[in-house]
């Protein structure tokens, strides 16, 4: 998905470049805005989250060039276009030294354009290959509240903590990790992506996935036991190492299943997040996870206890699950069936039906537990850098 920004002194030439990236099927993002290059300032924001910026524009005056130059420069990842009807040597040289990489003459070739957005989605693809940190979510029995923590933390996660985060739900029944996030069916499943695997590409995954937010994204699960009981380790591993490479995080909603598909997730993991509630036969399921655990060669520090529904009056607590389990519980997340039912039957996550509700609040806490906020330097924001100086002086070109 690339994201455009276009500022077009023409809104017919606007609409048409529009419908030329409609035609080009490139997933992208566009944003339109009609104006001059040198109100590009008003943009600063924006422009950090751009991969295109296209011009329309008939002529660049001195504040024009300037400002594309202060984009390009503030804003390394961006790649920028200029679309004239009124080409010539003397502006594409001033373009050129502005940091404008592309020039295309209007009226725009399909085919030229379409070879320019193809650049920018390889630059693009080539900048963000990331290295996901995935994390598992299992129980050891079901209806714990496995699903819910898993969907609801991947939300926090993509919406909170600008995250690129993918779900994958690996659950062998009735898989419903999309139904928490959206009420839009997914395009494809887990098992419809499998059937395919020599098609797997990037385009292709993203073909398959339900975006249920601009940075979250969800691969739906296989919809029946028949379906999931095809798919194959190997095929799940194909789509992990492509995965890894285009997201921040990868959450699996493993379920209770234990079985050649999920011990491949459970390999991969980071972390593998154990679901269970305060009663005796959970202690039990989830002591026997561990024993798994441990015969499959995880250390121990690689399981975390997460106690859903908790209350401290329960029978089983703290320093029980503790002293079976041995290692006392990561987090401990409320009862609130009320917020759980609302957001569940929306079809949308608690942080967006029930933000101030105490489980949405304890899963924010759990999304900075397991994925904690590297430490980065003081970053100059790119606001601050189009911000006026004194003087006019701040959008000359160097030329
Ligand atoms: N902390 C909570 N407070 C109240 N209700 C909850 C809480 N967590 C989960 N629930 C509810 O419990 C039910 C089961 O949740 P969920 O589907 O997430 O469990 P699961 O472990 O994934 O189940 P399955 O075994 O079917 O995969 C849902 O109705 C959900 O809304
Ligand atoms: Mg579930």
């Amino acid at each position: 998905m690339i994201e455009i920004l276009l500022v077009a002194a023409s809104d017919e030439r606007a609409r048409e470049i529009g419908a030329l990236l409609r035609d080009s099927g490139m997933a992208h993002n566009l944003r339109s805005e009609a104006g001059d290059a040198r109100h590009l300032v008003r943009h600063a924001a924006h422009l950090k989250k751009t991969d295109l910026l296209i011009i329309e524009a008939d002529a660049l005056s001195a504040a024009d060039l300037g400002a594309l130059e202060q984009a390009s420069t503030h804003a390394p990842q961006l790649t920028c276009m200029l679309v004239t009807p009124a080409l010539s040597t003397d502006m594409l040289m001033a373009a050129m030294r502005a940091g404008v990489r592309h020039v295309l003459s209007w009226p725009l070739d399909a085919h030229a354009f379409a070879r320019e957005l193809s650049h920018v989605a390889g630059k693009k693809h080539a900048q963000t290959r990331r290295a996901a940190r995935v994390l598992s979510f299992v129980a050891g029995k079901g209806g714990v509240g496995t699903t819910l923590v898993a969907a609801n933390l991947a939300y926090v996660l993509a919406a909170a903590r600008d995250k690129r985060v993918l779900v994958v739900d690996l659950n062998q029944l009735f898989a419903d990790a999309t139904l928490l996030l959206t009420d839009k069916p997914p395009p494809a499943t887990l098992h419809d992506l499998c059937t395919q695997i020599d098609r797997l590409d990037a385009a292709f995954f993203e073909a398959c996935v339900a975006r249920v937010h601009p940075n979250l994204d969800v691969l739906a699960g296989a919809g029946d036991p028949v379906k999931a009981g095809e798919l194959r380790a190997s095929q799940l591993q194909r789509v992990l190492e492509l995965v890894r490479e285009q997201y921040d995080v990868v959450i699996c909603d493993v379920g209770q299943e234990i079985n050649p598909l999920s011990i491949q997730a459970l390999d991969q993991s980071e972390a593998i997040c154990v679901v269970l509630q305060q009663t005796i036969p959970h202690l039990h399921a989830s002591r026997r996870l561990l024993d798994l655990f441990g015969q499959l060669g995880y250390a121990a520090n690689k399981t975390r206890l997460i106690v859903n529904c908790y209350d401290k009056r329960e029978q089983v607590g703290v320093d029980d699950i503790e002293r079976t389990l041995g290692a006392r519980p990561a987090h401990l997340l409320p009862p609130d069936e009320k917020s759980a039912r609302h957001a569940v039957n929306q079809g949308m996550p608690l942080a967006a039906a029930a933000k101030s509700s105490a489980l949405a609040k304890s899963i924010d806490v759990l999304a900075t537990a397991l994925c904690p906020a590297q430490h980065e330097p003081a970053k100059r924001s790119l606001a601050r850098l189009f911000a006026p100086k004194a003087g006019a002086a701040q959008l000359k070109p160097s030329h």
